[in-house]
């Protein structure tokens, strides 16, 4: 007997599906996205690991999928700037930015809007989202067949180079993501560059638009990154990325006076990660239960995660949640 288990840890082999980019492939693929499934895609940058960004399940098994080490914020695709609006807000900035590079490798961090419904791995808890509209001919074809907000990171194994060939994204996924949609190589063959408007407009990755393009739009030259030691670049590196208001005890195996608890398997609490043990639903959960409790004030007692799979990106981010920080 081999019990079926779809936790992280050994994540059962999927038999990865190749699609055509026609439109039977692609309803295939939309269905497949619709039930919580990933979806590799081509975009004009690279090929992306889709799934349903509402989801957080579908995340989750994306993390677990390139076995990423931490709950880095994934980008947010949509059709155009509607889709945009509805996720974000957008400033008058944005909008000649969106205006002149979209659809294109361009992504920008918005605030988040309280109503985007973006389920809350996708950022990793913080209060902006990533967002691009692809200008890949079979990108715009899923999005538009699937409807919905895809998060989609680059579809290679975590700490590998980003694929932009189907027969990349097989050497590196094959087994581990439901489908393919193979649209052929990629034109840019290089991630997006990354834009925060949050203060002084700065890149924080390099890509596909050039900083000297995006002056031409901004009136002034964007921050490079690095520019600011202050504002570290990758915010899942923060250790108050994630900063509740109360203390974490971690490895708790029950509340002391006071406390209110955060679950695990067979560790109960006030709310639970995952009273199965499954660190697929307790990654998509992790966020949110952690704003829920942190919105009660009392200091939180967190269970035990084992530190396996997706449980190393979990104890991670519980990790810098408890650090002490500065006034
Ligand atoms: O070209 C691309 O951008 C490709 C294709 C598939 O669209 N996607 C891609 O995604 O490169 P990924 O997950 O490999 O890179 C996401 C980057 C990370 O470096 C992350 O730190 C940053 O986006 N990011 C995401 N959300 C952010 C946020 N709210 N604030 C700052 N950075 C963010
Ligand atoms: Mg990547």
């Amino acid at each position: 007997m081999c019990p079926r288990n779809r936790n992280a840890t050994s994540p059962m082999a999927l038999p990865t599906q190749t699609l055509s980019p026609d439109a039977p492939g692609l309803s295939v693929a939309a269905g497949i996205l619709r039930a919580g499934g990933m979806v590799a895609f081509p975009t004009e940058t690279v090929y992306g690991l889709g799934a349903d960004a509402r989801n957080g399940q579908a995340v989750a098994r994306v993390f677990a999928a390139k076995a990423r080490p931490a709950f880095n914020p994934l980008i947010v695709h949509v059709s155009g700037i509607d889709a945009v609006r509805a996720l974000c807000l957008v400033s008058p900035v944005a909008e000649a930015l969106a205006a002149a590079f979209w659809p294109g490798p361009l992504t920008l961090v918005l605030p988040l809007r309280n109503d985007a419904g973006i389920a809350p791995l996708v950022t990793a808890g913080l209060p902006t989202l990533a967002v691009r509209v692809p200008a890949h001919p079979v990108a715009r074809a899923l999005l538009s067949a699937f409807g919905g907000p895809l998060a989609a990171p680059s579809a290679n194994p975590s700490g590998r180079i980003s694929p932009t060939t189907a027969a990349h994204v097989m050497a590196g996924l094959a087994g581990r993501i439901d489908a393919l949609v193979d649209g052929g190589a990629c034109p840019v063959g290089l991630e997006s560059t990354i834009l925060t408007l949050d203060g002084a407009p700065r890149i924080l990755r390099a890509g596909g638009i050039p900083a000297e393009a995006l002056a031409a739009v901004l009136g002034v030259m964007p921050l490079s990154p690095g520019a600011d030691p202050a504002r570290p670049l990758a915010p899942g590196q923060l250790a108050s990325h994630y900063a509740p208001r109360a203390a974490l005890r971690l490895n708790a195996l029950a509340p002391a006076p006071g406390e209110v608890m955060l679950g695990f398997g067979a560790v109960p609490g006030d709310l639970t990660l995952s009273a199965g043990g499954d660190l697929v639903e307790a990654a998509a959960n992790l966020f949110a239960h952690l704003h829920a409790l942190d919105r009660d004030g009392r200091p939180i007692a967190v269970a035990p995660v084992p530190p396996h799979g997706l449980g190393a990106a979990i104890n991670d981010r519980l990790a810098r949640a408890a650090a002490p920080r500065g006034g």
